[in-house]
Parts: C-alpha cells; sequence; structure tokens
C-alpha cells in the first residue's frame, strides 16, 4: 500500500489586531492536535496554504507569518519529517492601490472595461505591472528563505503573483498541485462577492497548455484558489466549471476566505464528480456586534491511499472546540458526518495503477476448464470493476427506492435503475 499526508490551512490573518493576544494560546491547541494525528496517521508529505497568510499584505506582517511558520516547522521536526509547503495568496496578502494609477479604476471596472480584459494577459503591460506591485510583499515573502529551511514548492510560476503548479513526488505516487490567483480583481474595501475572476490563461500558462494531459500525468491532482466558486462572476464562473476544472481533470478543488469548514460531492446530468473542499481558517476573527468576537480555528488533514485495487482520498477535519473550563482543543469537525475515526471519505475509485486495464491472466497449466473459466471470469470483472463514492447522507434519502432495489434484487438477482433525478446516482447505489 502507498499513502501519503498533506494539511490544509488557510486564512491566519498574521497582522490582525487580536493575533497578538490569542494566537499564543491557540498556537499549542493546534500543535498538540498536529501531534495527535501524526501519532495514528504519520508523517505530514506536504502542506497547502490557501491564502491570507497576512491581514493588510505588508512586510512587517510576513516576518511575523515567518515565526508562525517557524514554530509550526519545530513542531514537524520534533516529529522527525520537513514537509515542504505550497501556498498562494488571499486578499489579505495584496495592498490597495492608489486610484491616482491610470490602471486602478480600469480594473476596479474589470467587467465594463474591455480593453483591460484584452490587454492584461497580452504580455507586458500596466495592468500587470499593478498588479505585481498590489502583491510584491507577498511575492518577496515567497522568493526570500523561509525558516528550518522550509522549501516552497512552484515548479512552475504562472502570469499573475502566486500563480503555481508543482508536482510531489512522495512514495511512488505523484500528486499535481495547481495553485491559481483568485483575488487579483480584489483591489478595494467593497464587497467583491460575485465579481471576481480566475482567468483559464492562468492555468494554462502553468500546465504547458494543456492542462488534460498535465494532469493525466499524475495520480492526483489538486485546484488551490483563495475563493470559492460563488465569489466569481457568473461569466467567470462558467469558465472555470469548463475551461478549469471540467469533472474528471482535477481531483479537489480547495479553498479557504470563508472561514467555516463545509465539503461538496457534485455530479451534473450525470457527470464524473466534482469535489471542493472549503478550509476552516487556521485563526479567523468574525466581529459580532462591538464587543464579540467569534472565534474559527481548524484545519484538515488528508490522506490519499492506493491499496491494491482502489485509490481513495480521506479528510479529517479539525476544529476548535471551548470546554467549559475555557481551555481550547482542536477537535474533530463534528458539522461534518464523520466515521468513528473522525474521518470523511471524499473518493475511492478504480486504482490508477490498473491503467491502462491489464489483460486477465489465465492459468494455463490448470488442468481443469470450469476453474479456467472462472479464473478468466474474476480477473476480467477485477479490471471492469468501478467503484462507488461512498455516502453516509444518502442512506436518509430515498428510502422506498432503496427498499424496492434491494427486493429487486434479493427476488430477481438484477436491477436496472432509471431515474429522473442529474446527480448522485453513484451514493443511490452506493446505499443500496
Ligand atoms: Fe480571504
Amino acid at each position: 500500500m502507498q499513502s501519503l499526508n498533506w494539511l490544509l490551512l488557510s486564512d491566519i490573518h498574521v497582522g490582525m489586531g487580536d493575533l497578538e493576544v490569542l494566537w499564543p494560546t491557540a498556537k499549542h491547541a493546534f500543535f498538540e492536535d498536529i501531534k495527535k494525528l501524526h501519532a495514528t496517521n504519520g508523517d505530514i508529505d506536504f502542506v497547502v496554504f490557501a491564502g491570507d497568510l497576512a491581514y493588510k499584505g505588508v512586510t512587517p506582517e510576513y516576518d511575523r507569518f515567518n515565526i508562525v511558520l517557524g514554530e509550526l516547522w519545530s513542531v514537524f521536526a520534533g516529529l522527525g519529517f520537513n514537509p515542504p509547503l505550497v501556498a498562494l495568496p488571499g486578499n489579505h496578502d495584496l495592498s490597495r492601490p492608489s486610484d491616482s494609477n491610470p490602471a486602478t479604476p480600469m480594473l476596479k471596472q474589470w467587467w465594463d472595461q474591455k480593453s483591460a480584459r484584452e490587454t492584461l494577459f497580452k504580455g507586458t503591460n500596466h495592468y500587470r505591472d499593478l498588479i505585481s506591485d498590489v502583491f510584491s510583499a507577498y511575492t518577496n515573502w515567497s522568493k526570500s528563505p523561509l525558516p528550518h529551511g522550509i522549501k516552497l514548492l512552484a515548479d512552475n510560476e504562472g502570469l499573475l503573483p502566486g500563480d503555481s503548479s508543482t508536482v510531489v513526488e512522495k512514495n511512488g505516487l505523484r500528486v499535481g498541485v495547481v495553485c491559481l490567483n483568485s483575488t487579483w480583481l480584489q483591489l478595494g474595501n467593497e464587497n467583491y462577492e460575485g465579481k471576481l475572476h480566475v482567468d483559464s490563461r492562468q492555468l494554462l500558462a502553468l500546465t504547458k497548455d494543456d492542462p488534460t494531459v498535465w494532469c493525466q500525468s499524475n495520480d492526483l491532482n489538486i485546484l488551490v484558489t483563495h475563493h470559492p466558486l460563488g465569489w466569481l462572476e457568473p461569466s467567470s464562473r462558467k469558465q472555470f466549471e469548463s475551461e478549469i476544472n471540467p469533472p474528471g481533470r482535477f481531483d479537489i478543488h480547495v479553498y479557504g476566505h470563508m472561514h467555516e469548514a463545509a465539503s461538496e460531492v457534485t455530479s451534473s446530468s450525470g457527470s464524473q464528480q466534482r469535489i471542493t473542499f472549503q478550509s476552516r481558517s487556521v485563526f479567523g476573527l468574525e466581529y459580532v456586534g462591538d464587543k464579540i468576537t467569534e472565534r474559527s480555528h481548524g484545519y484538515a488533514w488528508f490522506t490519499y491511499k492506493r491499496e491494491e485495487e482502489a485509490d481513495r482520498l480521506f479528510c479529517k477535519p479539525r476544529a476548535l472546540f471551548r470546554q467549559n473550563s475555557g481551555k481550547a482543543k482542536i477537535v474533530q469537525d463534528h458539522n461534518f458526518e464523520l466515521d468513528d475515526a473522525g474521518t470523511v471519505p471524499l473518493f475511492s475509485r478504480q486504482s490508477k495503477a490498473l491503467s491502462p486495464t491489464p489483460k486477465p491472466k489465465i492459468k494455463e497449466e490448470t488442468s481443469s476448464p470450469a476453474l479456467n473459466e472462472v479464473t478468466a471470469g474474476t480477473s476480467t470483472l477485477k479490471s471492469l470493476r468501478y467503484y462507488l463514492h461512498p455516502s453516509a447522507a444518502h442512506k436518509q434519502v430515498r428510502l422506498i427506492e432503496h427498499r424496492k432495489a434491494g427486493e429487486a434484487i434479493n427476488s430477481e438477482r438484477a436491477v436496472w435503475i432509471v431515474s429522473d433525478w442529474g446527480m448522485g446516482g453513484d451514493e443511490f447505489l452506493y446505499t443500496v
């Protein structure tokens, strides 16, 4: 069996007012939980940070962020490993540009400014210069040595600051990670929900103009943005779903920004499934009224396993829980449907190691023709086997259909399902 582990972190906002006061205690709950999961799950092979490292995107905040990174990697070092880091910027990792720069109002009105849209991705221009400027502190951080010799992975850098693609090779597995800057239009302080853009040219520049082939060469492919799909402008959302993340290309799209954790597995009109995972903030504060703040701390531990016949992706979402004593602990995030080990299964599919489909092996020396047939038949079926996605939630719905399907299988040993719903077919079959 081959496997690897990776952490998803996001939104620590170093520089935010109360972090200096609250993080010194909160960090220990985080570190203790890492040690606890390590004891049963093994070393962490790489870490993904999905943006908002800083609060105002200025250099002193990245210096402070490096101290936090150093503390975390000290914990890793104590456990005997030193994972590389993959990161991209969030909306708190850029400084707001001056409106006196003529490029600023043009980019702020991106969706009404055809000339800006036609120019930005064509070579060097003043729009690209402005975007580089606003992310300059983040870029400088990414180019500077990190504590503990942490290696920031970015095999290929893209058109915009923070765009990168990289391949992690570990334990005989290849994991492709693509980071796309989703926040480069967020140049003001207003609400940008439904107004942002990720351009398919950002992805093409990172994958030699062929993201399908790039992804096919890896066992697992992870797409990282800071924002969820809902923050993109409607036409950008369509482009994202068709040109960047069509079903079957990336295995999972992870993002942060929202501070609360969530995941979705969707299929549209019978398509392959798309999986998204929204990361809880490592350190998030939501202001409720003048005096009350609600805190959100957490992260997610992912494991990718290649077993004899199946590739599986699991996740352990973790969240801060405050005990009656006032002490905070990071524990299983019970907003998810968890198994007894605190795990959410994300997919289970036929192992890519079995592709292309091997020819069945027939034992010619076997004397019994009947046994030959059974052996050949079993091998053939193995290569045709299709793995269903586990779905505890679907056990609670369509109970009448489950019962009828079960009765048909028991009495006829076969069932023909004709459905009028467009998604969730695999989950229905799994529950039957
Ligand atoms: Fe954010």
